[in-house]
């Protein structure tokens, strides 16, 4: 059976478009953080697996390219929030440029020998409206899918100039309803419109669809060339008073602090574990114990530079002298707690003690 695989495919417009191309007679391999909810895809339409963009398994993605039966890839995992851009902090830039640009540009090199070749394949990828001109209150948003939407240009020309009839479709669309993007819940019955139409310009052959366009993007587009400076002013004042400027950021931080001497599997376990449950993990590094009882401060560093090249640690210090010190330098939103430090019965273990700094506890083995 034909297949399609659909990387964001859990919700909003990769939901739609699953829904979408299944309804064409493709299987939909549906690639995410997480599955779909259940009765919103037909049963047995589609199969489910997981990928993370932020921690991309390009042996397994390859293995799914070399699929004999694939015939569409379509890219719409994507984060990004209206913000001015102070209220960015670097790690989560570093996760809205590897989640839109880097890896998404990593998978279409992973799929390329498909794209690049004289047999049918069609792929598609959501960049945005806001990767084609200035966005003032989405400025990291903007230059993640700016880069994107240049790739996918500047490739579609060296497939035409090498003869392929293959192309990339970059769908650049302005704002939309019905996906999770804005915090809502996924309405199939809004999304359904644009699915089928960007399934029906993947089909074509088309590089470059931007809903709208004659009615009202086209306009805003030659505003923008015309007078970038003039533009951008108007920008910014629409999007500040769209009310969609979200000046929290929805990136989950989390903090695990604990021993991790020796480094064996079980701290790996514990760190893999408390890294599938947050965006951004910072473990605090404590020093073991010598054979006196005192701690090795001289094995401290070492520690830490050994966590720190663990790859599902986004950040390893040296731990502070309790959680609730370690909340004032890093704000985290979920503490991981480990069974053993549990049972030492300290207060900043307990629900209450973070109620009002909206921490969330998570007990790990
Ligand atoms: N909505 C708009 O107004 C709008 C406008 C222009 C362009 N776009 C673009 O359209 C695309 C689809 O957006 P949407 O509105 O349908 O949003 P959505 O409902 O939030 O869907 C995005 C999907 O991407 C997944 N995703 C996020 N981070 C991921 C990661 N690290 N690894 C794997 N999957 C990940 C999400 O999974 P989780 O739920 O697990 O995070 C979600 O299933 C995005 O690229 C967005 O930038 C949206």
């Amino acid at each position: 059976m034909k297949t399609a695989v659909i990387i964001g495919g859990g919700n909003g417009m990769g939901l739609a478009v699953s829904l979408n191309l299944i309804g064409r007679g493709y299987r939909a391999l549906i690639l995410d953080r997480k599955e779909p909810e259940k009765g919103v895809l037909p049963e047995n339409s589609y199969e489910y697996m997981y990928v993370n963009l932020l921690d991309l398994d390009e042996d397994f993605l390859s293995e799914i390219a070399a699929q004999e039966d694939l015939e569409v890839l379509m890219i719409t995992a994507g984060i990004g929030r209206v913000a001015e851009f102070e209220y960015f902090t670097t790690a989560e830039i570093g996760s809205i440029m590897t989640i839109n640009a880097t890896s998404t540009i990593k998978i279409l090199r992973i799929f390329y020998d498909r794209i690049n070749s004289e047999k049918d394949f069609y792929t598609g990828v959501m960049g945005s409206i806001s990767g084609l001109m200035s966005s003032p209150m989405a400025a990291v948003y903007a230059a993640s899918k700016a880069s994107v939407c240049r790739l996918i240009e500047s490739v579609n020309i060296e497939l035409e100039v090498s003869g392929r009839k293959n192309r990339i479709l970059n769908v650049s669309p302005a704002s939309f309803k019905g996906s999770k993007f804005y915090g809502g819940p996924n309405r199939l019955d809004l999304l359904a419109d644009l699915a089928e139409n960007i399934t029906e310009r993947i089909f074509a052959g088309e590089t470059l669809y931007i809903p709208q366009y004659e009615e009202i993007f086209k306009a805003v587009l030659e505003r923008y060339h015309t007078d970038p400076h003039e533009y951008g002013i108007h920008s910014y004042k629409y999007k500040k008073d769209s009310g969609r400027a979200a000046d929290r950021s929805r990136m989950v931080t989390g903090y695990l602090a604990g021993c991790f001497e020796p480094f064996d599997i079980r701290s790996l376990d514990r760190i893999q574990k408390a890294r599938e449950n947050c965006d951004y993990l910072i473990v605090g590094v404590e020093a073991g114990e010598g054979t006196d009882g005192a701690e090795r401060a001289a094995s401290r560093e070492q520690s830490r530079q050994i966590v720190a090249a663990c790859k599902y640690v986004d950040r390893a210090a040296q731990a502070c002298a309790d959680d609730a010190k370690a909340w004032e330098k890093w704000h985290f939103g979920r503490l991981f707690v480990t069974a053993d430090r549990m049972e030492t019965g300290r207060s900043e273990h307990s629900e209450e003690f973070w109620a009002d700094k909206g921490v969330e506890i998570v007990r790990i083995p």
